[in-house]
């Protein structure tokens, strides 16, 4: 059956009609969980296939309407639904952390053959870190979610990082606010060179990772 993309059907500001806006979160939200409960299930299969835990960690979020509002701005999109569902790709945001470096392989090719996701992006910040220093693997997927009589597809980011990414990537995220989103030149240019740090560290340890587990 051919499920329609998550549509507006009301074009208004939407800080104007919150009723509308609360609505949508929770289709987001939604979307967040059966995603989020889908993961947690290939936790437990990839642990009891790999004897060790190959996810570390699932978390999740909803993006605050600050946040959703300030990005769309930054993009220079006129606040209404359209834009929101057509272009915030990042509402329902799920974070899976992994300890090794090949762990994120094993997490995106079973994420590429779920029969509830359809994969519509991926961006490989790991082969190709991004400029202040973040690497990470990104999916962009949709899932479809009963939204009263019927089923919608929604979005959904699903990052997926090594342990060391995620220590970086939090921390390089709580100096950003504290700054109030612009870190010093000077203390950019230290962050990346910590990136540089922990994918060094990263890679060694796949490479220790890899010799004991042929063994
Ligand atoms: P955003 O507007 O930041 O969401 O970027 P985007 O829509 O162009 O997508 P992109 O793939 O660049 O980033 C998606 C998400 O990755 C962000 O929302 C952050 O969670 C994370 N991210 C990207 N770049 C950085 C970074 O430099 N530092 C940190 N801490 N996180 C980042
Ligand atoms: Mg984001």
């Amino acid at each position: 059956m051919e499920v329609p993309t998550l549509a507006a059907n009301q074009l208004v500001p939407i800080n104007v009609k919150e009723q509308e806006f609360h609505k949508i979160m929770h289709i987001y939200e939604m979307a967040m969980v059966q995603v989020k409960d889908n993961l947690e299930d290939m936790k437990d299969n990839l642990s009891n296939f790999y004897k060790y835990d190959v996810i570390n960690n699932i978390n999740c979020r909803i993006k605050t309407p600050d946040s959703i509002i300030r990005k769309m701005k930054r993009k220079q999109y006129d606040l209404n639904y359209k834009n929101l569902i057509e272009n915030v790709e990042d509402i329902a945001g799920i974070r899976v952390v992994c300890p090794f470096k090949s762990d994120i392989n094993k997490v995106v090719d079973l994420l590429e053959k779920d029969p509830n996701l359809e994969i519509l992006q991926k961006k490989d910040y790991i082969s190709k870190p991004k400029k202040s220093g973040y690497s990470g693997y990104h999916i962009i997927a949709q899932t479809p979610v009963n939204i009263g009589d019927a089923f919608a597809n929604v979005k959904t980011e699903i990052q997926i990082k090594t342990m060391a990414m995620d220590f970086w990537s939090s921390t390089e995220h709580k100096l950003k606010y504290k700054a109030k989103d612009k870190l010093s030149k000077a203390d950019s240019k230290k962050m990346v060179k910590y990136a540089k740090i922990i994918n060094k560290m990263d890679n060694e340890i796949a490479k220790i990772h890899k010799k004991y587990e042929k063994e």
